[in-house]
C-alpha cells in the first residue's frame, strides 16, 4: 500500500486552507449565517415543545419538566455568564454583559410585595452600575433622599397587570396613583427608556402578556433586556390554557428568549422565567453577539 506524501509540508497546508475556504463559500451562498446559539435555542424550544396534545396534558407534561427542557435548549449556552442574585426564597437570574462603556447605563427594576431588599442590595453590590428601583407596597417611600449611586431606591408602590386595560393615552396622568402598570411607571417615573433588567414576583402569569406585541411596553417605547418573573402554578382550566397559550406567544412572538426555568422552592409551587429581549438591538448588542453600541436614552 502506498501513502500519499508531501514532500513539501506547504502543499498540506494549502490544501487545507483551500478546503476551510470552500466550505465557508458553500456555507455562505446556501446556508446563510452560521446558526447562532439564539437561532438553535429557538428551535430546540419549538421542537420539544410544539406538540398536539391538550391544553391539559400539555400543562401536565410541561409543568414538571419544563426546567429541563429550557436547560437543554438554552440555558446552557449563557450558564456561564448567569448569576443567581438572592437567597433559596427569593433570587433572580442575572445575565453578565458583554460590552459595558462609560457612557452606558444599566437600570434594574425589582417588583415585589415584601419588605426586604436584600436581593437588590445584592445585585448593587455585584453590578455597582446599576441604578435599582425596589417597588413595593410594605415600602415607605424614601428614593428622594438616596443617592442612587450608592443605594437601592425604594418606593411604595403597587404595580397592578389590570391597571393597564385603562390605555395608554392623553389622561395617563390621572391615573391612580395607589396603583400602577409598569409601562406608565418606567416612563413617568422614572424617566427611562431602557433596562436592563425588571423582575417581577407577583401575578407573572399576568404581567407576561403585557410584554407581547402591541403592549404597553411597545406604546411607550421602551424595551427591557432581561425578565425575571415568577409564574405560579396555574390552577382551574382557563389558568392551564393561558399556560401554553403564554408559552406559545413567548416562541411565536420571536422577540424574548426564555433563557432559563428554575422551579422555586418553597411551599407554593412556581417557576421562575428568564426572558431575553432579543428584538432590541440594544439588548442584542450588550447581551448576546458582543457588537459595540451607540447608547440612545438609556
Ligand atoms: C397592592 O396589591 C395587592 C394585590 O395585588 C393588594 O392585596 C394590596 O392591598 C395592594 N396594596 C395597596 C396599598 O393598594
Ligand atoms: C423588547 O424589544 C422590543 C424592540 O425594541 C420592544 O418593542 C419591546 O417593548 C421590548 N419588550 C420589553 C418587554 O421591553
Amino acid at each position: 500500500m502506498k501513502y500519499i506524501r508531501f514532500t513539501n509540508p506547504h502543499v498540506l497546508f494549502l490544501l487545507l486552507v483551500s478546503a476551510e475556504l470552500t466550505l465557508f463559500v458553500f456555507r455562505l451562498i446556501f446556508i446563510g449565517k452560521p446558526p447562532s446559539s439564539v437561532r438553535e435555542a429557538r428551535e430546540c424550544l419549538h421542537l420539544q415543545t410544539n406538540t398536539q396534545e391538550s391544553d391539559d396534558q400539555f400543562f401536565q407534561r410541561m409543568w414538571p419538566s419544563l426546567h429541563q427542557v429550557v436547560d437543554k435548549c438554552s440555558y446552557r449556552h449563557f450558564r456561564e455568564r448567569i448569576k443567581v442574585i438572592g437567597s433559596a426564597k427569593q433570587s433572580i437570574l442575572w445575565l453578565n454583559w458583554l460590552v459595558d462603556q462609560n457612557e452606558h447605563q444599566c437600570n434594574a427594576i425589582f417588583v415585589h410585595n415584601s419588605k426586604s431588599v436584600a436581593m437588590e442590595r445584592e445585585l448593587k453590590r455585584y453590578t455597582r452600575k446599576c441604578v435599582i428601583y425596589s417597588l413595593s407596597d410594605k415600602h415607605t417611600e424614601t428614593a428622594r433622599y438616596q443617592d442612587p449611586r450608592y443605594s437601592v431606591l425604594t418606593l411604595k408602590q403597587n404595580v397592578s397587570s389590570r391597571a393597564r386595560h385603562l390605555g395608554w393615552g392623553v389622561d395617563h396622568y390621572a391615573r391612580d396613583a395607589d396603583s400602577v402598570d409598569l409601562a406608565y411607571f418606567t416612563v413617568v417615573q422614572v424617566h427611562k427608556l431602557r433596562y436592563d433588567s425588571i423582575n417581577i414576583f407577583y401575578d407573572g402569569s399576568q404581567h407576561i402578556k403585557s410584554l407581547f406585541t402591541k403592549s404597553p411596553f411597545d406604546d411607550a417605547n421602551l424595551a427591557t433586556c432581561q425578565f425575571n418573573i415568577i409564574y405560579n402554578r396555574p390552577k382551574g382550566r382557563l389558568a392551564r390554557r393561558d399556560f401554553r397559550y403564554n408559552w406559545k406567544r413567548l416562541l411565536y412572538d420571536r422577540r424574548y428568549l426564555v433563557a432559563g426555568v428554575r422551579k422555586v422552592r418553597g411551599s407554593d409551587d412556581a417557576l421562575a422565567i428568564l426572558l431575553l429581549n432579543i428584538s432590541e438591538p440594544y439588548c442584542w448588542a450588550k447581551y448576546i453577539s458582543n457588537q459595540p453600541f451607540v447608547a440612545k436614552n438609556v
